[in-house]
């Protein structure tokens, strides 16, 4: 990653921080990905070599920055969901800021609503949005994968309550492997292939 775009990322994560720890609104918070996080599933990206993927929750695009990056020398392209006009508006200048519009389709609305409009096939799925309805998000894009797919979603360890569904359902769908790992908030890590 060149320096430009490691400092960019600083910043927001910097940012990030400073607003959620001065907003008294959730929908004001940023709540970014853990910069660990982050690292993790660029090395799964890259690793793998999947190029088409969906994410449930830009915000102001931290984590789509660093999945356009993962993405971008196998020449992926993201469509990132976010309900909150708002935070897509920020998440636009953000891309711009970084070059990567061309990598990334917003799509504004519900994302059970905006998946089932989608029409696939995608090979990575990262859920981080409203937890309690990863496993209606998910049964949409079941259909929807390529045969190899790597699905992850956040927050596994910080709301387990919240998370108990999806982990019950995506631990038990044949010819998944699936792992949780305490890095950051907590990623489940499932993958086919
Ligand atoms: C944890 S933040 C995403 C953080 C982002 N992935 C990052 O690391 O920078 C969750 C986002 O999901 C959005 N969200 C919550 N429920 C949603 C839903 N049902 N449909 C679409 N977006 C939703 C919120 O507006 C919020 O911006």
């Amino acid at each position: 990653m060149d320096k430009s775009l490691r400092e960019f990322l600083r910043e927001l994560e910097e940012k990030g921080l400073e607003n959620d720890a001065r907003a008294t609104e959730r929908p004001r918070m940023m709540l970014n990905l853990e910069p660990a996080s982050a690292q993790l599933i660029s090395i799964l990206v890259r690793a793998s070599g999947v190029t088409r993927a969906v994410e449930i929750g830009t915000s102001n695009a931290y984590s789509t920055i660093w999945l356009a990056w993962s993405l971008a020398p196998a020449g992926g392209k993201i469509v990132s969901i976010d309900r909150n006009p708002d935070k897509h508006a920020l998440a636009r200048e953000n891309l711009r800021r970084a070059n990567f519009m061309d990598r990334v389709e917003l799509r504004t609305g519900d994302a059970a609503e905006i998946v089932r409009q989608l029409e696939g096939p995608f090979d990575l799925v990262f859920l981080d949005a409203d937890r309690r309805n990863f496993p209606e998000q998910i049964q949409i894009l079941l259909p929807k994968l390529s045969w190899k797919a790597l699905v992850i979603a956040d927050n596994v360890l910080s709301h387990p309550e919240e998370i108990g569904e999806y982990l019950k359902l995506i631990s038990s769908l044949p010819d998944f492997q699936h792992t949780i790992v305490p890095v950051g908030k907590g990623l489940s890590i499932a993958y086919r292939g």
